[in-house]
């Protein structure tokens, strides 16, 4: 791309975001702009040829489970639409691919208050076996990043906190980093069996998820909502600390394992405005406050206490928004999501009937093979074991 290409998207990224703050898109029925405003967003993260190669560089350079459109998404979210005032939440930056993007973008945006930080939530650990986790981060140690303490401590400790460290130190937005170890529970406490399960994957001792009380977030990233309860843990720990405006940017919101995200925005869709999406990241902005006594009121602590026909009504009015938006994706997706929930809650046949009957859809043309990972894993319980749609339920 020459440089004039460069300014000239430049401009055009300018423009989605007056346009995004002019509120236009709610005033005025455009329903194109959260597709547009996403794609002008990632096209380039910089204004020049260099600068956009030095970053993409960096973006490309950790292993992460984010896409590399959704990495130059966040990078240029908070350099452009951000605004710069209140401090970042992340919840699940496994080892801060988006970490970094986000912390690029907000070192470039102009109005970034001097003590804004990005607060980073992990179990930080015990999320991959020990030899995947060193698998991941082979390149790491090629180049000599990370060395044989490193590899050894992870083999015993399968902890990533301190690798996270040694990645992201070298670079001046560190010093806007605060990694935090903490956990969310994915199971009501009430349903422990063993008062242990919502940390079951930790021997050692590790601070439930909570925020501090004199901190408040003006953006919040989630990739770490891996279950119903985590969602609704989260969402009601999170919003006392945030404003109207504040932006929710869900990463598994397309995933189509995790029915969760959807069903609560759609539960609470009069809170939320659909303002960006691309890939599976999903971004609204909060428009009304949120309390926490309307959480518990309406979202209980597990999926099965909510009838099936509320389900295919909400279902039924997320696919007419996905058409109003021009979302072909979550046209196709809604519909695994609502699969993987019926999976969920043991309607196991007519799970997997869905899931095939996409496979004969025109859908199948473009994403067969994500239709097809659908039929394999279509979600996990609150345990994160794969709802087998081909076994029995008793088995
Ligand atoms: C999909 S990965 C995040 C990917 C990351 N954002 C990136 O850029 O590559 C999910 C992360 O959430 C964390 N996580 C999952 N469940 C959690 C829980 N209940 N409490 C705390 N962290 C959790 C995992 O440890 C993992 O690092």
């Amino acid at each position: 791309m020459s440089q004039d290409i460069f300014q000239l998207i430049s401009q055009a990224q300018q423009i989605g975001c007056n346009l995004e703050k002019a509120n236009i898109s709610a005033e005025g029925g455009l329903h194109i702009h959260p597709a547009y405003l996403a794609k002008i967003l990632c096209l380039t993260v910089a204004e020049s040829v260099e600068e956009n190669q030095n970053l993409n560089n960096l973006l490309n350079d950790i292993h992460t489970e984010t896409t590399p459109n959704e990495r130059k998404f966040l990078l240029s979210f908070f350099k452009r639409i951000w605004d710069g005032q209140d401090n970042v939440l992340e919840i699940g930056p496994f080892l801060g691919g988006s970490t970094r993007a986000i912390a690029l973008g907000m070192m470039l945006n102009p109005n970034k208050k001097n003590l804004a930080r990005v607060y980073t939530y992990d179990r930080f650990g015990k999320y991959h076996k020990p030899e995947e986790l060193l698998h991941f981060l082979a390149p790491m140690f090629e180049r000599g990043i990370l060395g044989e303490t490193e590899k050894q401590f992870i083999l015993k400790n399968n902890s990533f906190l301190e690798v996270f460290d040694i990645i992201h130190r070298q670079f001046e937005y560190y010093r806007m980093i605060v990694p935090q170890r903490a956990i969310l529970n994915d199971i009501p406490p009430g349903q422990d069996s063993d008062n242990e399960a919502s940390f079951r994957f930790e021997q050692d001792q590790v601070t439930p998820f909570n925020l501090p009380e004199e901190l408040t977030y003006s953006a919040v990233f989630v990739d770490g909502c891996k279950s119903w309860y985590g969602t609704k843990q989260f969402m009601q720990i999170t919003l006392p600390k945030t404003s109207k405006g504040c932006y929710y940017i869900f990463q598994d919101y397309g995933t189509h394992t995790c029915f969760w995200l959807p069903v609560f925005l759609q539960v609470f869709n009069k809170y939320f405005k659909l303002v960006a999406f691309v890939d599976h990241t999903y971004t609204f902005e909060l428009v009304e406050e949120l309390s926490q006594e309307t959480i518990s009121k309406n979202f209980p602590d597990s999926p099965a206490d909510i009838p099936r026909s509320e389900y295919e009504l909400l279902f039924k009015k997320l696919q007419a928004s996905a058409i109003n938006f021009n979302d072909t994706y979550s046209v196709l997706n809604y519909q695994l999501q609502y699969a993987g929930l019926l999976g969920y809650l043991g309607y196991r046949d007519e799970a997997r009937s869905l899931i095939v009957k996409q496979l004969n859809s025109p859908f199948a043309l473009t994403h067969r093979q994500w239709i097809l990972r659908a039929l394999e894993w279509s979600t996990y319980d609150s345990q994160g074991n794969n709802i087998d749609l081909f076994l029995p339920k008793e088995i």
